[in-house]
């Protein structure tokens, strides 16, 4: 299999770079090699490479930023996605883009599924679901909804030397130095672990799943606070973790409170991820046995 993957350099972008390359040739483009938004060149760029699927991990990822600047996060997360759709229907590869949880409100009380009718609350989420739109006009497409994502690199520097890592990381970083943690007890999430998206990106591509919309989390969800003492419990640091709530912290864009992602249509087409414990452990295992964790 020949992948394209753009945002090469990302959290995301990394990972599925390794998990492709084993068994097969892949195209990493970074921003710096290939920015998205320039259309001509994003066409030459798939043109050229002729590839049976591209892998769209670049991402406008900054919720807050977005509100001020709603120009950049559309030209990125929608307008160049219609971009990358376009380049795969003239080549005939296969379009598989990432989105976010982040395209509900957050009202209610059960895991989401995706029959579910988005209602994205910030211009980051509406970019992002404007992006799910554009990428569903690719004639064969993967558009995996992911949700606070971890394990992308914050135990070993990438090429460039710079250690990447979303909120879990952070948190994992904190309670390795033993310095406190907060945890919210009002969000509710359903993380993925990354080495785990990978794969079951490829599952699905290899095994030619239907195509469509898929959660593509770890099964289960938790407050972040739970996540936390989890993690903390295992390292043996548990009171380090102490409670707060979403509302006593000052955001500029508004963000789902309830946000638990029901990944069983995807388990259903072949590729299974394991609760989000397990991928905890398998983490923290990672990152305690990584020789150097500081950069
Ligand atoms: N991280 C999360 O918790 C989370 C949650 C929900 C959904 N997602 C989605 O998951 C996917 C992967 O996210 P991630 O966490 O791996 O993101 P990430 O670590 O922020 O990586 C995104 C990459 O995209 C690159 N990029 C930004 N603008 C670009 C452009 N115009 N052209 C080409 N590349 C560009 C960035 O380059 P620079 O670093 O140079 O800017 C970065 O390397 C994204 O679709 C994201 O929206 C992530």
């Amino acid at each position: 299999m020949n992948t394209l993957v753009t945002g090469a350099a990302g959290q995301l972008g990394r990972e599925i770079c390794r998990c492709f390359g084993r068994d097969g040739q892949v195209v990493a483009l970074t921003r710096a090699e290939l920015d998205i938004t320039d259309h001509a060149a994003l066409v030459a760029a798939v043109d050229d490479a002729r590839p049976d699927v591209i892998v769209n991990c670049a991402a406008y990822n900054d919720v807050d930023g977005a509100e001020t600047d709603p120009v950049t996060a559309m030209r990125v997360n929608s307008v160049a996605v219609r971009s990358l759709a376009t380049a795969a229907q003239r080549t005939g590869a296969t379009l598989v883009h990432y989105s976010t949880d982040f395209v509900f409100d957050g009202q209610t009380d059960r895991p989401y599924d995706e029959s579910v009718e988005p209602a994205p609350q910030s211009v980051y989420a509406s970019s992002k679901l404007i992006g799910e739109w554009f990428a569903a006009g690719a004639p064969r497409h993967y558009v995996l909804r992911v949700e606070s994502l971890f394990g992308g690199g914050a135990e070993t520097p990438g090429p460039d030397g710079r250690r990447l890592g979303s909120t879990l990381d952070r948190i994992v970083d904190a309670l390795l130095d033993a310095r406190p943690v907060k945890g919210f007890t009002d969000r509710t999430v359903s993380p993925s672990y990354v080495p785990d998206v990978a794969g079951a990106t490829k599952r699905l591509v290899s095994q030619s799943a239907p195509d469509g919309l898929y959660h593509c989390v770890n099964e289960g969800y938790a407050t972040w606070y739970d996540v936390a003492r989890v993690a903390a419990t295992r390292l043996g640091c548990e009171s380090l973790v102490t409670p707060i709530r979403s509302d006593d912290v000052v955001m500029i864009a508004s963000r789902p409170k309830y946000c638990a992602l029901s990944n069983e249509k995807i388990v259903a087409a072949g590729a299974r991820l394991p609760t989000w414990q397990d991928a905890l452990d398998r983490y923290l295992t990672a990152r305690t046995a990584a020789p150097e964790r500081s950069a």
